[in-house]
């Protein structure tokens, strides 16, 4: 059986641009091979896509409604796990994720914690912010402003995806998932689901959730972080490995999400597969 990375750039975003996103993709999909374990090849694989600012995740992650940016990643191999939640002003947080799990005592290290433990392991202080999420900030205060309803009852709405979801909202997160040898890895990287406040956290920095991997495959997920909690839904996927192919497992669990955006990439053993409800950039090399 061949090794195989296998990526996606996001699902469901408004400001996707899927042809594009899929050619960069595949080509950091085929950049990451340098490296020996399904682990770093998954981390290498994200780390360009936050370093690409198309993305929703590092440089080019979307503002909280109060301006600031805070960004979630999380790596996981068999029995190991990362995670960093809410980190602000760094450049990668897939690194620092992964670094909670190899030289912490934590397996997750979230806010102020997070960027302390960043600046001690090395990372440098890092503005992620673009002009182009600066503009989709500004477009999401105005079309607050101008609807009758206060913030926290559009919020309420937006997780019940109304129009303002349609309107304005990024619910694309990174993520890639790597099979050498038999044995699994996947690492994940968003600036979150906005419109949403200071402090929220989605699936990709939650095991099972965002993402899972074990002996028999992995698992990364992308979508509306609070539905995908809901229903833990990579390590869903994870346990019903083998018992259909894998394309029909991803398409049966989407199926329960409607309309909301979702989308995921998976390997087993003998496969890799990506699937959404909505569209979604992936690509793949195998090797
Ligand atoms: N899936 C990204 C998020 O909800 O934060």
């Amino acid at each position: 059986m061949k090794n195989v990375i296998l990526l996606h750039g996001g699902a469901g975003g408004l400001y996707i641009n899927v042809e594009e996103h899929t050619k960069r993709v595949t080509e950091y999909s085929s950049r990451s091979l340098k490296f020996a374990t399904p682990l770093e090849v998954a981390i290498e694989s994200v780390r360009q896509m936050e370093d690409d600012p198309e993305f929703n995740a590092g440089t080019g992650s979307v503002r909280r409604l109060d301006g600031s940016i805070q960004m979630d990643a999380a790596v996981i191999e068999p029995w190991n796990f990362g995670a960093v939640m809410n980190i602000e002003r760094v450049r990668n947080p897939v690194l620092v994720a992964r670094d909670v799990m190899l030289h912490s005592p934590h397996v997750i290290l979230a806010g102020d914690g997070a960027i302390r433990f960043a600046r001690a392991m090395g990372y440098a202080d890092y503005d992620p912010g673009t002009e182009k999420t600066e503009e989709i900030w500004k477009k999401t205060k105005e079309l607050l402003a101008s609807d009758s309803v206060d913030i926290p009852q559009r919020i309420v709405e937006y997780r019940k995806y109304s129009n303002l979801l349609e309107k304005i909202g990024t619910t694309d997160t990174v993520g890639a998932v790597c099979r050498i040898d038999g044995k699994f890895a996947a690492a994940i990287s968003t600036g979150g689901a906005s419109p949403m406040i200071r402090g929220r956290v989605g699936d990709s920095p939650i095991p099972g959730s965002g993402l899972y991997a074990g002996d028999k495959g992995a698992v990364a997920v992308t979508g509306l972080g609070e539905e995908i909690i809901k229903r833990t839904l990579s390590f869903r996927i994870y346990s019903r490995i083998g018992e259909a192919p894998l394309k029909k497992i991803l398409q049966e669990e989407i199926s329960y999400f409607g309309e909301s955006p979702t989308g995921v990439i998976a390997v087993s053993g003998t496969e890799h597969a990506s699937y959404t409800n909505k569209f979604m950039s992936s690509g793949f090399t195998e090797f």
